[in-house]
């Protein structure tokens, strides 16, 4: 048997893969068009594992998809590609359309195509899986209860109006088609292997480098923090149990403003790595202008999941962001890569010799 992931050169992608063969002999495979976001780095331990193969592919190349999806014959696909960054989106939305929208489109007709022509069992247990985000739901008031998945959708920027058009896509193929899907609507992830675009690994790579920690506005923002590996083992549940055509939100209980965030990530390299003039990180802290649009709270309500998948968060913020910037600590090389640009050269490097 055998799973296609999409994007999985990118961070929460990257994760599933290592995730994946860490805990499965089933075959992945990795199908990454490798904008800046994707880096085989991250898959180094991994490139000479029999159960990995990786392809260098758009998911709106239909020729592509098509001949990847005959050769490998998947049971599932799990969506994970996408332009993936709010603050891109605000300078340049064309490529967040072009992937997120019409990229998901070709996707699922690439998938539509594939499965409509297997037998059974085969049909039946087919899966294409959306991985989707909370900020498709809009901005909730300190007041508000958690998003639930009966939230209406009201997306503010580029990303999360391609996110959500994406996920009307993924509905629309299982209403009208009967595609066999799932959707997962994730809160903000954090842990290894994330671009340091980000505010969690920015405000690590940029406090190790003496530069200023740029919180926009006042600050006050809040996101609802979920370790990357539990992102993974709630997507591998709905994946195994999860009812077709249902999304599932995803959250870790863990709703934090964005200063906090960044107070407790200096508290921590002030003490396994303290400054060498002995002042604290937060000294290097910067308030900057406001993101145009900026979400003031995201929080998720993932009981459903709990309750009809038995899935839990194992981490909590404060084991999850310790391990992470332990994980930064210990990894300089995979951040300067990345931050000089190195990391593009890897595939060359990697696959061709
Ligand atoms: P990322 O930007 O780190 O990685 C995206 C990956 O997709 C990269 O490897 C990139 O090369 C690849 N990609 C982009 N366009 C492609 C295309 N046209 N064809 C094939 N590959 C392409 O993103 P991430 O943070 O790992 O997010 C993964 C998914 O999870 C996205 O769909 C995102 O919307 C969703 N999500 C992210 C978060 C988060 O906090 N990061 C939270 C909820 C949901
Ligand atoms: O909620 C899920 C979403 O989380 C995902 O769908 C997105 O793909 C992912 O990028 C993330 O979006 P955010 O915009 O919430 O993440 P980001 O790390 O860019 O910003 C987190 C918060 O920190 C947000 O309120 C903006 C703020 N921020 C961000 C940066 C990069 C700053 O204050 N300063 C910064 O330099």
């Amino acid at each position: 048997m055998t799973i296609i992931v999409t994007g999985g050169a990118g961070f929460i992608g990257g994760n599933f893969v290592l995730d994946w063969l860490r805990q499965s002999d089933e075959k992945i495979v990795n199908v990454d068009k490798l904008t800046y976001a994707g880096n085989l780095q991250t898959l180094e331990s991994v490139a000479g594992n029999p159960n990995y193969r990786f392809v260098q592919a758009d998911i709106g190349d239909r020729a592509a998809i098509d001949a990847l999806l005959a050769e490998e014959k998947p049971r599932a696909v799990l969506n994970f590609a996408a332009e993936s960054h709010v603050d891109r989106s605000i300078h340049g939305p064309g490529d967040f359309i072009q992937t997120n929208v019409v990229g998901t489109f070709n996707l699922l007709e690439s998938v539509r195509a594939y499965w409509s022509a297997l037998e059974e069992p085969a049909r039946s247990d087919f899966r294409f899986l959306h991985v989707s985000t909370d900020e498709v739901y809009g901005t909730l008031s300190a007041e508000d209860p958690p998003f639930t998945e009966e939230n209406t959708y009201e997306p503010n920027s580029p990303y999360s109006a391609s996110k959500a058009a994406s996920d009307h896509l993924v509905r629309a193929w299982h209403h009208t088609y009967g595609l066999p899907v799932l959707t997962t609507n994730c809160s903000n992830n954090y842990g290894p292997y994330h671009f340091p675009e980000k505010l969690i690994p920015l405000v690590i790579a940029n406090a190790r480098a003496g530069k200023p920690l740029p919180i926009y506005g006042d600050g006050q923002q809040v996101r609802d923090w979920l370790y990357v590996t539990d992102h993974c083992s709630a997507i591998r549940r709905v994946l195994e149990s999860g009812k077709l055509g249902e999304t599932y939100n995803v959250g870790g209980w863990n709703e934090k403003a964005n200063l906090e965030v960044v107070h407790t990530i200096c508290a921590i390299l002030d003490e396994l790595q303290p400054r060498a003039d002995g002042e604290p990180y937060t000294k290097q802290i910067t308030f900057v202008k406001d993101r145009p649009g900026h979400d003031r709270r995201y929080a998720i309500d993932a009981r459903k999941l709990e309750r009809e998948l038995g899935w839990k968060p194992a981490e909590t913020f404060e084991s999850g962001i310790r391990k992470t910037v332990q994980w930064y600590l210990d990894n300089t090389e995979w951040v300067d890569n990345v931050m000089s640009g190195n990391y593009r050269d890897w595939l060359k490097k990697q696959y061709t010799a």
